[in-house]
């Protein structure tokens, strides 16, 4: 049974004590960190910005793996580089052509990811995978952590795998969205490569069995 990395997603920590959080997870083995931006238009909701990300990391070596759920990436991603973000993911649903800004966060010296909502067809990935650094799909609709998992996300990565393989592409698929230990094991089966939790991490008593769990190790 293959393994994957775990990215705890920090919208499910207590906002209150988050450098306390992040200690938790990092102590139980976190392998990234994932920063879910939220701007209140491209999603329902608001999360955190600049200020969080920069406060974050001051206070973890983690990879900071930021998932930019807003509807206009390229204006903030200076902004983004210079906070400390690692890596930056983009929706296809709001960069139609992702090449350009696929290329501009390469060239800030981040790593760019390439992610679709549940509606949004697999295929629609198909012409960018050679340029992205991380494939993310989507295993709920994005806005909200606590939802519960959608199988169907995992014919979409059983197709990203098979493409990326036909491609001769080593690119990871990260899934994202309701994972916990019961379903980890079918992601990684179907070729995920790293696991974003969110409650299943920061809410379990025990942090480093659950990350243990989802990872498969
Ligand atoms: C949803 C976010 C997810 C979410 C995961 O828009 O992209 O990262 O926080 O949280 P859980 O694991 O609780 O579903
Ligand atoms: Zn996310």
């Amino acid at each position: 049974m293959p393994t994957a990395l775990v990215a705890p997603s920090l919208l499910a920590a207590d906002f209150a004590r988050l450098a306390d959080e992040i200690a938790r997870v990092e102590e139980a083995g976190a392998d990234l960190l994932h920063l879910d931006v939220m701007d209140g238009h491209f999603v329902p909701n608001l999360s955190f910005g600049i200020p969080i990300i920069e406060a974050v990391r001051k206070v973890t070596r983690l990879k900071l793996d930021t998932h930019l759920m807003i509807s206009e990436p390229a204006r903030y991603l200076q902004a983004f580089k210079e906070a400390g973000a690692d890596a930056l993911t983009v929706h296809l649903e709001v960069c139609p052509d992702p090449l350009p800004i696929l290329a501009q966060i390469r060239s800030l010296g981040l790593e760019c990811g390439l992610t679709i909502n549940p509606a949004t067809p697999v295929e629609g990935l198909f012409p960018f995978l050679a340029h992205t650094d991380l494939i993310l799909i989507m295993s709920v609709q994005p806005g909200f952590g606590g939802q519960r998992f959608m199988p169907a996300s995992l014919d979409k990565v059983r197709a990203l795998r098979e493409r990326l393989d036909q491609e001769n592409l080593k690119t990871p698929i990260q899934i994202d969205g309701g994972i916990n230990p019961q379903n980890a094991p079918d992601c990684r089966q179907a070729g995920v490569g790293i696991i974003v939790a969110g409650s299943a991490v920061f809410g379990a008593s025990d942090p480093a069995a659950a990350i243990r769990a989802l990872a498969g190790r």
